[in-house]
């Protein structure tokens, strides 16, 4: 990116979303007059900070814990003091359910293990929110699709990325026809030395535990795909290989507190330099044998950590879509192509960030913000066919998933009375479809073929979403 874009000019916005929750409160997310009675099941990192300590801190007067519950004693028990509340813990879902009468269940498990607990709910006639993603194959999501349909409740997916005011305002374009119908798409994701590492570090790296990263962390980019485009997957095709981590690496050692390599490995990481981590999962260990900082060579890896795929939708727009899992940045590209023009956007790519703007204009962006304090401005590029493109900043906050965290909260437990004109919830429906996607790659990389979405579910893909 070249200092031209400072030349040009700035169009300011700040999604709607952006400027906060501004709806009064209704009786709750589920229609009482009452505090909504939430349990969780899965008391790791995500539960205990974002479905746990987060909702405590944040609404204590729309809802209260009545139970915890976690296969691990040990991790439940400092879940119940890392999250301060006072509930009865169970190590058994079933005398969860008996006893504690929840109006909802969040599922936050290892993903393998989300339908189990969908199911249950469902069946118990409870309204369920799971972490993404929904589950990780295709005969899972067709017991959750039947269990849905025979509740009277429902089920609501975490979407977090569709909520933060970037991708918000990349909806909100196409939505609006900027650039006319979308015909192709390219989509790139890079996930760093890091975060990338990370997920061969434990469950993740294992098919049968995360659905491979195919469905694992595609499914978010799969569902905000299908969400932009407002329209079904309906074929994949692709490629995949594991190629860096697992039996590749030069040497491997049983986890990195005690391995021999640490001094040569580049992927060495001190656990116990983590308070959190070490009361999370080494203290527990004895319980489960769950090792957090597992070696990213172990040989038991089976996942892909190169992936590619095309995608068709039903509307006939074509996505080229990539996740790379050991790059030297952390950061995502993506390029629609319309009938009437182009829109880029990306995040984080280090070479095309704000710091090539000049600082007056970073400036006068700034003070335009009514919480400049917290948000950062992101650009990205509307492009309409022989006209001169124009740079739209997008404002929003650094942390919690760009923002995305703390608007799908709201949402759920403050205004879920709010409209939704960009239809941002998302329910069975949707976590099915961007999880085929995944599954589909899968089985296509297995084949060697191009795999029908249709085949998979009862679900028929449709051109257009509404
Ligand atoms: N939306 C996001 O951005 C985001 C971010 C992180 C994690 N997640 C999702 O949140 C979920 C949890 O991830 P995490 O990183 O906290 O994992 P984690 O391993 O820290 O926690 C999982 C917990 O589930 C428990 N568990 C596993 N099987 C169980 C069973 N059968 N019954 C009861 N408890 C069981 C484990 O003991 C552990 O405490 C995953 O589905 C993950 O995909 C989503």
């Amino acid at each position: 990116m070249d200092n031209k874009f400072s030349r040009r000019s700035f169009l300011y916005s700040v999604s709607m979303l952006a400027a906060g929750a501004a709806m009064p409160i209704p009786a709750n997310a589920f229609g009482q007059k009452k505090k909504l009675r939430v349990v969780l099941v899965g008391t790791g990192v995500r539960g205990t900070s974002f479905w746990g300590k987060r909702l405590v801190d944040q609404y204590p007067e729309l809802l209260e814990f009545v139970g915890l519950c976690d296969s691990n004693p040990g991790r439940l028990a400092y879940a119940k003091t890392y999250m301060g509340v006072d509930c009865p813990t169970f190590t058994d879902f079933d005398e969860l359910l008996e006893k504690t009468s929840p109006d909802l269940i969040m599922v936050t498990t290892t993903d393998s293990t989300h339908h189990e607990f969908i199911i249950k709910g469902l069946k118990a006639d409870i309204d369920v929110l799971t972490e993404k993603p929904l589950t990780i194959d295709e005969d899972k999501t067709q017991d959750i699709l039947k269990a849905e349909k025979k509740s009277k409740k429902n089920l609501i997916v975490g979407f977090n990325y569709r909520w933060s005011p970037y991708m918000t305002k990349i909806k909100e374009l196409l939505h609006n026809q900027e650039i006319g119908d979308i015909t192709s798409v390219d989509f790139h994701w890079y996930l760093n030395n890091h975060h990338g590492a990370s997920y061969f570090r434990r469950w993740h790296g294992l098919a049968d535990k995360g659905g491979t990263l195919w469905v694992h962390k595609a499914t978010h980019h799969f569902d905000l795909l299908n969400w932009w485009l407002d329209s079904d997957p309906e074929e994949v095709f692709a490629y995949g290989a594991l190629e860096h981590y697992g039996s590749n690496g030069p040497f491997r050692g049983e986890n990195c507190r005690t391995c021999p390599h640490k001094n040569e490995c580049d992927y060495y990481w001190d656990i116990t330099k983590s308070a959190r981590d070490m009361k999370l999962y080494v203290e527990n260990e004895e319980y489960d044998g769950y090792i957090r900082d597992n070696c990213v060579y172990r040989h038991e890896i089976d996942i892909y950590d190169k992936m590619s795929a095309q995608i068709k939708y039903a509307n006939n727009a074509v996505v080229n879509y990539s996740l790379t899992t050991y790059s030297p940045y952390e950061g995502w590209k993506i390029a629609f192509n319309g009938r009437k023009g182009r829109l880029e956007a990306w995040l984080d790519i280090p070479y095309m960030n704000n710091s090539n703007l000049s600082q007056e204009e970073l400036h006068a962006a700034e003070m335009d913000q009514s919480r400049k304090d917290d948000m950062v401005h992101e650009p990205l590029v509307v492009h309409k066919n022989f006209q001169d493109f124009k740079i739209i900043q997008v404002g929003s906050e650094r942390g919690g998933h760009g923002g995305g965290d703390k608007r799908l909260h709201d949402k759920i437990f403050l205004n879920p009375d709010a409209p939704d004109p960009l239809k941002h919830a998302a329910g069975l429906r949707d976590g099915a479809m961007s999880v085929l996607v995944g599954v589909a790659a899968r089985k296509s990389i297995k084949s060697n073929r191009p795999v029908k979405i249709a085949s998979l579910s009862s679900i028929k893909p449709s051109p257009n979403r509404a």
